[in-house]
């Protein structure tokens, strides 16, 4: 009795391995993961991070058997929309707000138990046309941007874990962005920013978000200045978002060491908007690379502690961004088109179990 129900689990365990959506090939470079883990975010929690997470979008979520791993926690402790809390969605004309698509989210967080990382207040990009088009003074333009922190952040007061308040404020020389924001305000539209939001909603991190900024470089010094001078000031600022948005075979290599920096000012941080492209079509050779870069960047977040989370720029290539932005590139998450986990997925988990282990 007890050696059939033995045989019995062990065949069960069988199944359960054999499963599709398990990984399927094996690295060269890597091992291969744990066969069957219950998820990213079941796997980061337990390596001590506050989350693995994703971001979505409004028109993905009639699609019933995204939503089944989306909705999954095991999979996702956070969920960040990609363009339904953005100015143009938000604010589309001066001082009138529209926040039913973004409610979506934020009650699919709620839901689901989640974290919301909400993104984003003030950004160059996605931005309605009248913000540009009107010639406003500077004290006509700081008013609409406290105004508009303070109306996105307070709507959703309590809900959110972290903001991205500030958006891609430099060019990767480490000069500031020349966008309105700047040409009309200096520098000052970042405290502006950052003041309505602590007051709309003190409880939530606010981050400013870039990329490029990754690696050791005149964007990181830039942004590390930036935060080192808010900080003295007294401005509120709680962490600052790597976004990692890669190519396959060209993951930075100073990561780690740019990150340490970021810990020694007591600041929190997040890889926010992780993904790695690649040239079309995909080779197996470049889906293996493609899971040792996913190990190296989750690695390098593993190695710091003030890397709170990790979140990838939607999970399926089905859903990506990157084919109508990159043209010729793509398969850049960790699902592909029809939800099959790729290596990729394998190379995050071995970076997070690698972790687990050692605690
Ligand atoms: C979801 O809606 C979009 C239009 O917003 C449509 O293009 C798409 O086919 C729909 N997907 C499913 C799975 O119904
Ligand atoms: C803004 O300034 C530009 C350049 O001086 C001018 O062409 C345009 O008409 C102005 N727009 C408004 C709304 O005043
Ligand atoms: C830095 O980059 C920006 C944007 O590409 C450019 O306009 C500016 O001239 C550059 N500044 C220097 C000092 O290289
Ligand atoms: C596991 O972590 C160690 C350092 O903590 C690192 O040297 C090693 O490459 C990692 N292994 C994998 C498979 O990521």
């Amino acid at each position: 009795m007890a050696i059939a129900a033995l045989t019995t689990l062990v065949a069960l365990a069988h199944i359960a391995v054999a499963i599709p959506q398990t990984a399927t090939a094996a690295s060269s470079a890597l091992p291969t993961a744990t066969a069957v883990v219950p998820g990213l975010n079941f796997v980061a929690k337990s390596a001590g991070k506050l989350y693995f997470g994703t971001a979505t979008d409004n028109p993905e979520l009639n699609d019933t058997a995204y939503d089944h791993i989306l909705d999954n926690f095991l999979q996702f402790g956070a969920i960040t929309p990609a363009n339904s809390m953005k100015w143009d969605a938000t604010e589309p004309e001066p001082y009138v707000f529209t926040f039913e698509a973004g409610d979506v989210i934020a009650d699919l967080a709620h839901e689901n138990g989640m974290l919301l990382r909400g993104h984003n207040c003030v950004w160059y990009n996605q931005l309605p046309s009248w913000v540009t088009a009107n010639n406003y003074t500077a004290p006509e333009l700081a008013a609409i941007i406290q105004n508009r922190c303070a109306t996105l952040v307070g709507h959703y007061r309590g809900q959110v874990y972290a903001w991205d308040i500030i958006n891609e404020p430099f060019n990767d020389n480490g000069t500031y962005r020349e966008d309105v924001f700047y040409n009309t305000l200096g520098t000052s539209y970042i405290p502006i920013a950052l003041t309505a939001a602590r007051a709309a909603d003190p409880n939530a991190k606010l981050y400013i978000n870039e990329y490029n900024n990754e690696y050791l470089g005149p964007k990181s010094t830039a942004l590390l200045d930036l935060v080192k001078e808010l900080k003295a000031e007294g401005v509120p600022i709680d962490g600052v978002g790597f976004q990692c948005h890669f190519v396959v075979g060209e993951v930075p290599t100073t990561m780690v060491e740019n990150f340490q920096q970021y810990a020694a000012i007591g600041l929190e941080f997040a890889i926010t908007e992780l993904d790695i492209r690649m040239p079309l079509p995909a080779t197996p050779e470049m889906l293996e690379q493609q899971k040792t870069d996913y190990d190296t960047v989750v690695s390098a977040c593993m190695a710091v502690p003030n890397c709170v989370g990790i979140s990838v720029w939607d999970w399926t290539d089905k859903y990506s961004w990157i084919p109508s932005t990159y043209p010729g590139y793509g398969e850049a998450c960790p699902w592909d088109a029809n939800f099959v986990r790729k290596p990729a997925y394998d190379g995050i988990v071995i970076a997070l179990e690698n972790r687990t282990s050692v605690l």
